[in-house]
């Protein structure tokens, strides 16, 4: 076997690769430097493979598309787990299996599996290089794929390696495409296990095993798997917050600049939000983005939040976003960016569905196959998506690095229900708010009655809370408690529909309206209507300018609320409280009483 030259005297670090090539049995071991001539010749390794297609140089500079194995196309929730030693540590709503059991199983599974094939150790910070609240992590794998995305979303290499040291700590992320390759055998382009999908967390060692999936949510381990279900678990155990949130700046003309984070489910535009463009009616405001889909988040010492984003990149999904509904991120994606699931235009470009309003007469869709319009599928994948540095989007905010975070003033959570939910609710306080986002859901698919089931994913943390999410929404409470100044909480839903099952909001760049009222109440320049759910806005206050002959009537009714509507969302609630037995608080059980007695009387 061939290693590379170790770059580090770290004893923990050394022993665990080690370790890992003893077990995994790789042919070589390649230290990830993230040089730019390292990146460059893994590239041209995976063009080579068949893994990456180059993009024409001149349209996409030094861009890649990948297309995955069809199977291996998205996070997959039912094999990922959480391993706690007690099964109530990690709740009922986490796959839960012994560790001990849990460890052997994978230890066998990870025997050999690296065999004819390269183990790359990638040192990564989340967060910057050598701030007091980055984390390093250190991640084994055998996809290059893997290696090269996490360039783009990470900050890796060398530079962790030396704020590591010899005695410092990092959090060991072990991945494997599962598929050992035979001496001489021929390799596929995406190898991956699809029948063996394991993504296991050791929330109490601070471990992570992957096995099985090149996709990014299962393989990019510095993401869901450390930036949030590992570091919740840190968070509450040290007296802060990793979360499922955007972080925005918006800048007023006056130079008032407010930031806000936001958490929404998968797949709610929530890359869109951050980096909004104002619309019509709010010359001169400027919109920052400091991150787009993972928040950690520490009480300061002027005893306000403050908030960074660990992550470098952005993994966004493709389709949907064009220069009309999210510019920024178009230009985020002009270079230096990898596409994966997407569709290969003849001139060497990417295309995926209503990035433009005329559609190309040809192209190669997402499994390699050609594509007409009109021909009855779907040229990228729905959940295809762009990797691209954070820093190349142009609204990126200057503080984004700052390792003391941006002080925090609202938070905002919304879900995507097309009825009960008003555009925007503000919270009584910090408690009724903890509630609101606890309680918060997404409409799946609709049911076989025609109501559409509401899956509650409570913070949007449903699938990445490392822990008991009774035990989450406890550590919320007290957080909250000890803070000198409590950000507002607002809920938002921008998908409400009318009776003939159109949308009523316009949303995206119009979202931006809703925002402006929250600044406003943030800063308290306007009053609210209260209401038994909350604070709801006056029309007045809402800037319609440029909407001016749409539909105001819909706009009056999406800002009010049915009590009977929300009488009965508050009793259906009862099945997610069930759940969690003698985990849920005492203060949330408390804000549901409440709203029901004053729904009641
Ligand atoms: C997600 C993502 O699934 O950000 O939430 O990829
Ligand atoms: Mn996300």
């Amino acid at each position: 076997m061939m290693m590379s030259d170790t770059p580090t005297r770290n004893h923990k670090l050394i022993a665990w690769v080690n370790e890992a090539v003893k077990l995994c049995k790789p042919d070589a071991v390649h230290w990830c430097t993230g040089s730019q001539e390292e990146n460059d010749k893994l590239c041209k390794l995976l063009v080579e493979n068949g893994t990456f297609i180059k993009l024409n140089e001149k349209k996409r500079p030094n861009s890649y598309l990948c297309r995955s194995d069809p199977g291996d196309v998205a996070r997959v929730e039912d094999r990922t787990f959480i391993c706690s030693s007690h099964r109530d540590d990690a709740g009922p709503t986490n796959n839960w299996v012994d560790p001990a059991e849990m460890k052997d199983k994978l230890k066998k599974m990870f025997a050999g599996c690296m065999r004819g094939r390269v183990m790359y150790v990638i040192p990564f910070s989340m967060g910057p290089l050598g701030s007091n609240i980055a984390r390093i992590g250190v991640e084994i794998t055998d996809s290059l794929y893997v290696v090269v995305n996490m360039r783009i979303m990470t900050r890796i290499g060398e530079g962790v390696l030396k704020v590591l040291g010899d005695e410092g700590n990092f959090i060991p992320c072990m991945h494997s495409v599962g598929m050992p390759l035979p001496s001489g055998g021929q390799d596929v382009t995406w190898p991956c296990n699809l029948d063996n999908r394991y993504i296991v967390h050791f929330p109490e060692e601070r471990e992570i095993w992957s096995y099985g999936s090149g996709y990014g949510g299962n393989a990019l381990l510095g993401k869901k798997c450390l930036a949030l279900r590992i570091a919740s678990v840190m968070a509450k155990d040290e007296g802060w917050l990793a979360e499922h949130m955007l972080i925005l700046g918006l800048e007023s003309p006056e130079g008032e600049k407010t930031y806000i984070a936001a958490a929404f489910p998968s797949a709610c535009g929530k890359t869109n939000l951050a980096m909004i463009i104002p619309p019509e009616g709010f010359n001169g405001w400027k919109v920052w983005t400091v991150g787009d889909d993972i928040a950690w988040i520490k009480p300061g010492e002027d005893g306000k939040l403050h908030a960074i984003n660990p992550e470098a990149g952005y993994f966004g999904v493709a389709p949907g976003t064009s220069d009309k509904t999210n510019p920024m991120a178009m230009r985020s994606v002009e270079r230096n960016a990898i596409f994966t699931n997407v569709a290969l235009t003849d001139d060497g470009d990417v295309w995926w569905e209503d990035m433009t309003e005329v559609l190309p007469d040809h192209l190669i869709d997402w499994k390699g196959q050609d594509w007409t319009p009109g021909c009855g599928r779907k040229a990228a994948h729905p959940n295809a998506r762009f990797t691209a540095p954070a820093h190349q989007c142009p609204c990126i905010d200057p503080a984004w690095e700052d390792p003391k975070g941006v002080p925090i003033d609202a938070f905002i959570y919304g879900g995507r229900l097309s009825t009960t939910f008003p555009l925007v609710i503000e919270a009584f306080d910090w408690d009724n708010g903890v509630y609101m986002a606890a309680t918060m859901g997404s409409e799946a698919t609709a049911a076989a009655d025609g109501q559409a089931a509401v899956r509650r994913d409570p913070m949007a943390m449903l699938p990445f809370c490392g822990y008991n999410m009774g035990d989450y929404w406890a550590h919320w409470l007290s957080l909250g408690k000890n803070l000198k100044v409590q950000p507002k909480m607002f809920r938002v839903n921008w998908f409400r529909k009318d009776k003939d099952g159109h949308y009523i909001w316009p949303g995206f760049g119009e979202n931006m309206r809703v925002l402006k009222w929250v600044l406003d109440r943030v800063h308290g320049r306007i009053d609210a209507i209260e209401s038994p759910y909350g604070y709801l806005p006056k029309f007045d206050d809402i800037c319609w300018k440029g909407l001016e002959g749409r539909d105001q009537e819909s706009f009056a009714q999406i800002i009010t609320v049915n009590n009977n509507e929300i009488l009965q969302e508050a009793q259906a609630q009862a099945e997610l409280f069930d759940t969690f037995k003698n985990r849920l608080p005492k203060g949330i059980v408390f804000q549901r009483d409440q709203l029901i007695k004053r729904l009641s009387n």
